[in-house]
């Protein structure tokens, strides 16, 4: 399958990172093209423990190179110690990580604005990550933004940022913020442009040469399909798009490229932030989700918000992405479980509803229908074979595999790149 995609199918954190890391073993690029370090990806494998904000989780494949595609935001300083992390823990990034000149910087002010605009917001806030992604997207589509394209000529760079200046310490100090000075921004962003600037190419005649020699090209979204800016729970949700349509605008390549479409999908539910989530648990069931699954986000740490699997959710995403295809991860999270619940859909008012029904405040209002299975009881961390897996786990898997139609192919059994099984 030359070109693949791997998305999440959920709120994100459904454990792309572990998954992502294992599925590029062959592949010759492994390419990001949405959203910034908002994500936190986290890869166990025997280069040690990361999470990863902006670098693709398939960097540790021995022949694949790592594209920051022209679609993704990027903080600098984030990147940089990132890159650092990596090369200390002894992989060269020398012509295997690639990093687009039209991807947009996130600037010090992106992160003071998403602060100021959620403290402004009160009560009715998003729970941002505070990186600044709402802010530079903004920024990018209103024709403010400045990319790694004007960091090359310092002049350019120094210029732009002046006018920005010019306009965002004014909503600063008007929302009570204080204002940026430019030298600091210069001498902190030519610094990090010398680290920066030798990893920067123009991908699009990488990426087509690729696509004609049939080369192994591994998509990967960040986030989930629910924090997608047009198809989520708006207004809680991220500033970029996720689906396959944010490929083609993200990286230049066309969608019709795609053969093989995976879905990632935990087997609960979880989200960070604030919006509707029909299956939460705000029981002592959420609460063992939670330690189960050590459910802290890997960019803030904030505990994540648990309930049960969504199949509402996951077969409206499926649609959306065309998956061929299923990850299905954390099973072993659910290994003490007496009884657990898949939602099979969602009433309001008594009668069927669907997720594309309505909108945020639609989804607070909808109620979930359960079905039972009865838990297995057992351990099932780290088991690789599907037949080793304890007679409940299976009918646990092929249920969620028939309410939403697609073949679970891998199932992840713990967090090390080892521990999944391929069916
Ligand atoms: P991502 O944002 O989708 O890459 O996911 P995160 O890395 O934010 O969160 C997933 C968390 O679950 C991480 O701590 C992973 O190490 C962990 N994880 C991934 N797969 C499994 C699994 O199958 N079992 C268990 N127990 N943990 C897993
Ligand atoms: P990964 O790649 C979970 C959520 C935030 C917030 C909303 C908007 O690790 O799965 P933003 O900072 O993007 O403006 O915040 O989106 N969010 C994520 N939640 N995993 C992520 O990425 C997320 N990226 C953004 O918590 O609710
Ligand atoms: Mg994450």
């Amino acid at each position: 399958m030359p070109v693949s995609i791997a998305v999440g199918a959920q709120w994100g954190d459904e454990g792309k990172g572990k998954i992502i890391d294992a599925l590029s073993e062959n592949s010759d690029f492994v390419i990001r093209y949405n959203g910034g370090n908002n994500a936190g990806n986290t890869v166990i494998n025997d280069y040690g423990k990361f999470p990863l904000h902006l670098i693709p989780s398939g960097v540790f494949s021995p022949n694949s190179k790592a594209c920051i595609a022209n679609g993704v935001v990027i903080d600098l300083e984030v990147l940089s110690n990132e890159i650092e992390s990596i090369e200390k823990a002894g992989l060269k990034l020398n012509d295997k990580l690639y990093i687009s000149p039209r991807c947009h910087l996130i600037l010090p002010y992106h992160k003071i604005l998403d602060k100021l605009y959620e403290e402004a917001k009160g009560r009715n806030k998003t729970g941002t990550t505070g990186r600044g992604i709402g802010p530079v997207y903004a920024d990018k589509v209103s024709y403010h933004g400045i990319r790694i394209y004007d960091l090359i000529n310092k002049n350019q760079f120094s210029e732009k940022l002046e006018t920005q200046l010019l306009i965002k310490n004014k909503i600063i100090k008007a929302l009570g913020g204080k204002p940026l000075n430019q030298l600091d921004i210069e001498k902190q962003y030519f610094s990090l442009r010398e680290k920066i600037i030798p990893f920067v190419k123009e991908l699009f005649p990488v990426f087509q040469e690729a696509i004609k020699n049939d080369k192994n090209i591994l998509l990967v979204g960040a986030h989930g399909v629910f924090l997608d800016n047009d198809w989520g729970t708006y207004p809680f949700v991220t500033a970029s798009n996720i689906i396959p349509g944010g490929i083609n605008a993200g990286s230049g390549i066309l969608p019709q490229k795609i053969k093989n479409s995976i879905g990632i999908v935990k087997a609960y539910t979880t989200r960070v932030g604030a919006g509707p989530f029909p299956t939460e648990l705000l029981d002592s069931d959420g609460e063992r989700l939670q330690k189960e699954g050590d459910e802290f986000g890997a960019t803030t740490g904030r505990p994540r918000r648990c309930g049960w699997f969504d199949a509402e959710l996951v077969r409206f995403a499926k649609e959306l992405n065309g998956f061929t295809e299923i990850a299905l991860t954390k099973l072993d999270v659910l290994d003490s479980f007496e009884e657990i619940k898949i939602c099979t859909g969602y009433t309001v008012d008594e009668k069927p509803a669907n997720y594309y029904d309505g909108d945020a405040v639609f989804l607070e209002r909808v109620k979930p229908i359960y079905k039972s299975i009865t838990g297995w009881m057992e351990k099932t961390r780290g088991i690789v074979n599907y037949n080793d897996l304890p007679a409940n786990a299976k009918k646990y898997v092929e249920e969620i595999e028939n309410i939403i139609g697609v073949n679970i192919k891998y199932i992840s059994t713990g967090p090390e790149r080892s521990a999944m099984i391929t069916r």
